[in-house]
C-alpha cells in the first residue's frame, strides 16, 4: 500500500472520529499525520457553526488548529476535556497502545487522561497482535543522567536503548526532554511494563496508554470500522 493510499485511510478514520464532537464539548487535540485530518475536518464544523473549544497535545497542533480557526482553551488552566481524539503508532487486541512516534506523548497522556472519553484513530496497519517488534517504544526521560536511566530501562525491557536524534542532533521535547526509543521484541504484559518504567527515577513518561482507548476507528481498505471499549 502507497503512503497516499495509507494517508486516505487515515483521512477516513478521522473524518469518523468527528461524529462524535458535539456542541458545547472541549476536545483533547491529538499529534500526528492522522491528527492533522482531525483538525481540518473539525476546523471545517466550526466554520459551520459548530462551538467546540480544543485542547492542544503539541505546539504543531496548536499552529493547525488556529489555522483551522478551532478556538483553543489556556492549556495552563485547569480543564475538563470531554473527548480526546489522536492517532497511535501500535494497538494490539486489547486496545493497548504504542504513542510517541511523534515526540508528543507526555502531552498526549494528560490530555487522554483527563479525557471523560478517549478516541483513537489509525488506519489498519497499526494493528498488531502484540506490542514492540516492528516499533520502538519511546520513553522521555529528563537529560540528566539520561545514560544511567537509559542502563535501568535496557535492565528492565531487556530490549535496545537508542537515543531519538533529529539533524544530528538529540531531539527534545517540548518539555525540554529526551525521547529514548526502545526496541523491545515484543511487550507481553504492557501494563506492568508501563507501572514498572514509571519507577525508574529519570523517567518522565513512557508511550505505552494502557486501557485508556474508549473507542478505536480504523481505516481499512474494506472500510471504517469502528470498535467501543467496555469499561472494565
Ligand atoms: C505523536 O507523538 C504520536 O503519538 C502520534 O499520535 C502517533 O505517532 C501517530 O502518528 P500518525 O497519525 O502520524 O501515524
Amino acid at each position: 500500500m502507497t503512503s497516499e493510499s495509507l494517508d486516505n485511510l487515515k483521512k477516513a478514520a478521522a473524518f469518523r472520529a468527528v461524529e462524535f464532537v458535539r456542541d458545547g464539548m472541549v476536545i483533547g487535540l491529538g499529534t500526528g499525520s492522522t491528527a492533522k485530518h482531525l483538525l481540518a475536518a473539525i476546523g471545517e464544523q466550526v466554520r459551520a457553526g459548530r462551538k467546540v473549544r480544543g485542547v492542544p497535545t503539541s505546539q504543531e497542533t496548536a499552529a493547525l488548529a488556529r489555522e483551522s480557526g478551532i478556538p483553543l482553551i489556556d492549556t495552563e488552566d485547569r480543564w475538563e476535556i470531554d473527548v480526546a481524539i489522536d492517532g497511535a503508532d501500535q494497538v494490539d487486541p486489547d486496545f493497548n497502545l504504542i504513542k510517541g512516534g511523534g515526540g508528543a506523548l507526555l502531552k498526549e497522556k494528560i490530555v487522554a487522561a483527563s479525557a471523560k472519553h478517549f478516541i483513537v484513530m489509525v488506519d489498519y496497519t497499526k494493528q498488531v497482535s502484540v506490542l514492540g517488534g516492528s516499533f520502538p517504544l519511546p520513553i522521555e526521560v529528563v537529560p540528566f543522567g539520561w545514560g544511567s536511566t537509559a542502563r535501568e530501562i535496557e535492565a528492565l525491557t531487556k530490549g535496545r536503548v537508542v537515543l531519538r536524534n533529529r539533524n544530528g542532533v538529540p531531539f527534545k521535547t517540548e518539555a525540554g526532554h529526551l525521547i529514548v526509543d526502545v526496541h523491545i521484541d515484543r511487550i507481553d504484559r504492557p501494563g506492568e511494563l508501563e507501572t514498572a518504567l514509571n519507577l525508574i527515577p529519570g523517567v518522565v513518561e513512557t508511550g505505552l496508554f494502557v486501557g485508556r482507548t474508549n473507542t478505536l476507528i480504523v481505516g481499512t481498505p474494506q472500510g471504517v470500522h469502528i470498535f467501543h471499549v467496555p469499561r472494565k
